[in-house]
């Protein structure tokens, strides 16, 4: 599990951000909140380019995004070198970004998970390492 997280979303994902944010903290996790600050209209590319530039940039092992659909910042945050945005809407997929594509952002939507639903692909997004081997050679080849 990593110990620090960049985390950011748009006025869509506002709230349920706020509330991944203090779970993650309740973990010991350390949270980088890079925006937004409120439910006020924004445009998610600012916030998916601060959140997908850091770990690009290797500021931040992991991070987080969320807007409405999730599509928005996905979109965004698979522009930066290095990193591996993964939309996840269930369990399975939040295991499988996790063993099969080494997903080092979560991407989910607000307008399509409950919390139930989302603490449930945190927890698995945070718990499952890299399966590596022949998947290690796939990643290799992304970049
Ligand atoms: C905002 O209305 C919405 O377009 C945004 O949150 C996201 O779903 C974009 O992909």
């Amino acid at each position: 599990m990593t110990d620090k997280i960049i985390i950011g979303s748009d006025h869509a994902g506002f709230a349920a951000k706020e509330q991944v944010k203090a779970y993650l903290q309740s973990k010991g996790i350390a949270v980088e909140d890079a925006g937004c600050h409120s439910a006020e209209s924004v445009h998610y590319p600012i916030y998916g380019k601060a959140v997908a530039g850091a770990v690009s940039r290797g500021e931040y092992p992991r991070g987080i995004l969320i807007c409405g659909t999730g599509i928005g910042m996905s979109i965004v945050a698979n522009k930066f070198p290095g990193v591996r945005a993964a939309l996840c809407h269930n369990a399975f997929t939040a295991q499988a970004c996790r063993e099969h594509n080494d997903a080092n952002i979560l991407v989910m939507g607000a307008r399509v998970l409950e919390w139930p639903q989302m603490k449930e692909i945190v927890d698995l997004w945070l718990n499952t390492p890299f399966a590596g081997g022949r998947h290690a050679e796939r990643v290799a080849m992304i970049e």
